[in-house]
């Protein structure tokens, strides 16, 4: 993950230079041959307005530098950075160049010279992940990703079992659960064991569980994990896990929406043949980036696309998006190279320490479950809480709008873990401490009068 990415003028140098067509106003080049100039002032300045050395997780000084980087709203404080993450400024603005350059040029440019710039966005974007290029294609999102990676596994028969779990991700929980119309297989679906109040969840549990479930469904050939849970905000051992499917002859889907650019990670350390990813989650890519991974020796596994005719070893095709938001891609490199002058180790520290600030004091009141542990191997900048005995949808949505309404916090009702809904809490990168004790001022009014809310 900490490979640094090829250079604009890698990417786009040659081929746009060739082409001689690029006539956008502003800021952009005049024409083809001033991308190198470009490409220069852009790989020396993206994220100049970070602050040098290396960032400590609690010095709010510099983080706030940091946050300068991001236009956020001042409407409410924002703790539901979990659903997509928000540019830096140095990104939305490429990204508003790129989309004014394709509005512009429009198939003058994406003619000739798409094939060759996406080449060159998805070898940015495997240096970035460590995989190899001709293991990734560009998606819309890790659903897009997900799905097609659920629908064209074909290795599997009638008879077989496939695995899911209440917390993976809905529509990746559907399209396991399609696979008994499409494949004629068992799908069966898992409840996660809950924390209580007195005993946090261990990695051992979760091996446990894994271990439990594949012995009583010998037959199964395909598990789906996710990684770092939307519901919980919980993280699993998932390479451990995926070693216990595969010495059982199971192939594991991976759901990455989450972790990757939020915690550090060795994508193909985790042992998963296939893995679906967000980039405009915690890499800060515009909304409409995602990636599906095959590795090299598996896409055989994979069925082409809805009968695309494809070379066998071609990811290519094993999805297909139609036409994609071009500028969006084109500005994944500029969204990799912030968040590298920021670094995922830096930022999962920071994420997780925004996290323990109102986790701590949480865990001490009464009425009140942390649904995650505090194990730095298990969890990140998500964790969700349920007030006991609020279980209910409607219940939680009240809880939510009672945050947001009397104390300008936004959090988000989650609807997944088989023992009832919850409350999310996602601070980001331009969060403060003095946000998070927002949160924590509301949390201790709540459990001192759960009546106030209305809710039991
Ligand atoms: C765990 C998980 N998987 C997959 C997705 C789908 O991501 P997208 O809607 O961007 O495709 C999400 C989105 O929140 C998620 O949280």
């Amino acid at each position: 993950m900490r490979k640094q990415p090829v250079t604009r003028r890698q990417f786009l140098g040659s081929g746009i230079a060739a082409a001689g067509v690029i006539s956008i106003g502003g800021a952009l080049p005049a024409n083809g041959r001033d991308w190198e100039e470009y490409a220069a002032r852009f790989d020396r300045s993206i994220g100049d307005g970070l602050p040098a050395g290396p960032l400590r997780p609690d010095d709010e000084t510099a983080w706030k530098a940091v946050a300068k980087n991001y236009d956020v709203t001042n409407k409410i404080t924002n703790l539901e950075n979990g659903y997509w993450g928000i540019m830096a400024n140095p990104v939305l603005a490429e990204y508003k160049q790129l989309t004014e350059f394709i509005n512009k040029e429009n198939t003058i440019f994406a003619r000739p010279r798409w094939s060759e710039t996406y080449r060159g966005v998805r070898d940015t974007v495997a240096g970035f992940l460590n995989v190899g290029p001709d293991e990734i294609a560009l998606t819309r999102g890790a659903t897009e990703a997900l799905q097609a990676l659920i629908g064209g596994y074909n290795k599997l028969k009638p008879g077989d079992t496939v695995l899911y779990a209440d917390l993976d991700y809905s529509e990746m929980k559907n399209a396991m659960r399609w696979l008994e119309v499409r494949r004629g297989v068992k799908a069966v679906k898992l409840t996660f064991p809950e924390p209580t109040i007195d005993r946090p969840l261990q990695e051992a549990d979760i091996l446990g569980f894994y271990e439990k479930a594949l012995s009583a469904n010998p037959e199964t050939k395909l598990l789906l994990l996710t990684h770092l849970n939307n519901w919980t905000g919980l993280i699993i051992p998932v390479a451990r896990i995926a070693r216990m499917a595969r010495d059982r002859g199971a192939d594991v889907i991976l759901d990455a929406a989450h972790s990757v650019g939020q915690v550090e990670l060795n994508l193909k350390g985790l042992g998963c043949d296939f893995i679906g990813v967000n980039l405009h989650k915690w890499v800060g890519a515009p909304i409409g980036c995602g990636v599906i991974y095959i590795k090299k020796d598996r896409i055989d596994a994979i069925d082409p696309y809805m009968g695309k005719p494809t070379d066998v070893s071609d990811i290519d095709g094993r999805i297909d998006t139609g036409t994609l938001n071009f500028a969006a891609h084109m500005t994944i490199p500029a969204a990799i190279a912030f968040h590298n002058k920021i670094g995922t180790a830096a930022k999962e520290a920071r994420l997780r320490y925004l996290r323990n600030l109102w986790v701590a004091p949480a865990r001490k009141m009464k009425g009140l479950t942390v649904l995650t542990p505090d194990d730095e191997a298990m969890v990140a900048a998500l964790t969700s809480f349920r007030l006991d005995g609020v279980t209910s949808t409607s219940a939680n949505d009240s809880v939510v709008r009672h945050l947001a309404e009397k104390f300008g916090v936004l959090t988000v009702r989650r609807t997944g873990p088989a023992a009832g809904d919850c409350i999310r809490v996602t601070p980001s990168v331009y969060t403060s401490a003095d946000d998070v004790m927002k949160l924590v001022n509301a949390l201790r009014s709540i459990t001192a009068s759960p009546g106030s809310i209305g809710v039991s």
